[in-house]
């Protein structure tokens, strides 16, 4: 299959690519490094790399910022950060890919724990992780051509408990090589509209 994996240069995508190179043609995407450029919060942006790409098998977005902060201080331009890039980066990731991908062909996005589990100064990633659930979960009964879209929620990565372990005390992490396995699900099985949690389950939340 070709797969286009987005945030390929990171922690999490690396492992994702470094997992699919054995069986598949990879498309490394950055918004600085890899095969070929994006920035996925600008619109024109995807466009112009799904013309570059054409046609694919797959896509996985690893790539998307949100803005870390208390709720007494976050300022709207903040909440956008998320809003643009993590949640209708991914969004627009996926409804102007429909005219590039192969019949049978799936999207994996990625969210993350903390709108079930919440974090100190975590309510923007709360509320675009939520956000993108819902999206996953309507977006998959309306795909067509035997499409399927999933999503990932990888608990903390270990590799990034250096910047985050401040955030995600007493919160189990994993490898970036275990969240891997989610989008390897994904792409290679057969479900859709599924979320799949690596390294939590929801019993934490009320
Ligand atoms: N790490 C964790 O503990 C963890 C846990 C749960 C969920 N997540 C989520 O998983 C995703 C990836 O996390 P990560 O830790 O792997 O991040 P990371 O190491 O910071 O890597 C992010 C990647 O996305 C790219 N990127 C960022 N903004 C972009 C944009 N606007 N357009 C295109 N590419 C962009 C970066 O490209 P450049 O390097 O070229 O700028 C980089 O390759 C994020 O959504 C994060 O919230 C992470």
């Amino acid at each position: 299959m070709k797969v286009v994996v987005v945030g390929s240069g990171g922690t999490i995508g690396a492992a994702v690519a470094a997992e699919l190179d054995s069986r598949h043609e990879v498309v490394r995407v950055g918004r600085t490094r890899g095969d070929l450029r994006v920035d996925i919060s600008k619109p024109d942006s995807i466009r112009n790399l799904y013309e570059k790409i054409g046609s694919f098998d797959a896509l996985v977005c690893t790539a998307g910022e949100v803005h870390f902060a208390p709720l007494d201080q976050f300022t709207p331009e903040q909440f956008e950060i998320g809003l643009q890039s993590k949640l209708m980066g991914q969004v627009n990731l996926v409804t102007y890919g429909l005219e590039y991908i192969r019949d049978g062909g799936s999207f994996t996005l990625t969210s993350g724990l903390t709108n079930d589990d919440p974090v100190p100064q975590g309510s923007s990633a709360a509320l675009v992780n939520g956000a993108l659930e819902g999206f996953v979960r309507g977006a998959a009964i309306e795909m067509k051509r035997g499409l399927r879209i999933n999503l990932v929620s990888p608990t903390v990565i270990e590799e990034s408990l250096p910047i985050y372990a401040p955030y995600f005390r007493g919160t189990k992490a994993v490898p970036a090589s275990e969240a891997a396995l989610g989008y390897v699900k994904s792409i290679e099985g057969a479900q859709t509209g599924r979320i799949y949690r690596i390294g939590w389950s929801r019993e934490s939340s009320n």
